[in-house]
């Protein structure tokens, strides 16, 4: 199989020095850029909004994977779609309704995805999977970084892994929170291929080698 694709998360970046840090880690090997979009409502924390996401897309050409934890996400999809988004993902408790906020993402040409808290079940997706290109398990409640990996969502990953095999679609499987390179083979062994990494990729001091070793190909 494919090495997994790693997604450093910006909310763990120095902000104060954005582009400097979206620099480093394309040059460490990422592969797409994570950007978590918090309201302060849906979560309790606030991040950052389409204007950054603007500022930083001539800056790399890293594919921007933007996971929307904003209630209602409706209002703002085309903002972020025309800041540069290339995927847009989002929880189906950010309401009112999954499959036209899905629309509307594909209707906005691009790539949608849905996100399971750690308490939402897999079923939450079975009926939308003719309108995903990504589902993202969230193996941490949504809102902060650095927080620990909770362990019980690996066999949710298994059985979302077994769901789009069986589908015949072409849908990635992402994992999100808490991934180290402890964390990482459990994600892969379950069928992720798609790791979000924050603290683990911005927190080393070799940039380069936290991806190698997250996406478990250190000395392949
Ligand atoms: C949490 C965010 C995550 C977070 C990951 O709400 O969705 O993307 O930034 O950070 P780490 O990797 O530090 O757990
Ligand atoms: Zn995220």
């Amino acid at each position: 199989s494919q090495p997994v694709l790693i997604a450093p998360s910006l909310l763990a970046a120095d902000f104060t020095r954005l582009a400097e840090e979206v620099a480093a880690i394309e040059a460490a090997g990422a592969d797409w850029l994570h950007l978590d979009i918090m309201d302060g409502h849906f979560v309790p924390n606030i991040s950052f909004g389409p204007a950054i996401v603007k500022a930083l897309r001539p800056l790399t050409r890293m594919p921007f994977d933007v996971h929307l934890m904003i209630s209602p996400a409706d209002p703002y999809l085309a903002a972020f779609a025309e800041a540069g988004a290339d995927l847009i993902s989002l929880h189906p408790e950010a309401g009112p309704h999954l499959h036209r906020s899905l629309q509307t993402i594909r209707g906005l040409g691009k790539k949608a995805g849905v996100v399971l808290n750690p308490g939402t079940p897999v079923e939450a997706v079975a009926p939308v999977l003719d309108l995903l290109d990504l589902i993202l398990v969230m193996s941490v409640n949504p809102g902060f970084g650095g927080q620990s990996f909770i362990e019980s969502q690996v066999e949710k990953i298994a059985a979302l892994r077994t769901m789009i095999d069986r589908s015949g679609r072409d849908i990635r499987l992402q994992v999100d929170g808490g991934v180290t390179t402890k964390t990482a083979p459990m994600c892969i062994a379950a069928g992720a291929d798609v790791l979000v990494a924050g603290t683990a990729v911005f927190g080393a001091a070799d940039r380069a080698a936290a991806i190698t070793a997250i996406r478990g190909t250190a000395g392949a």
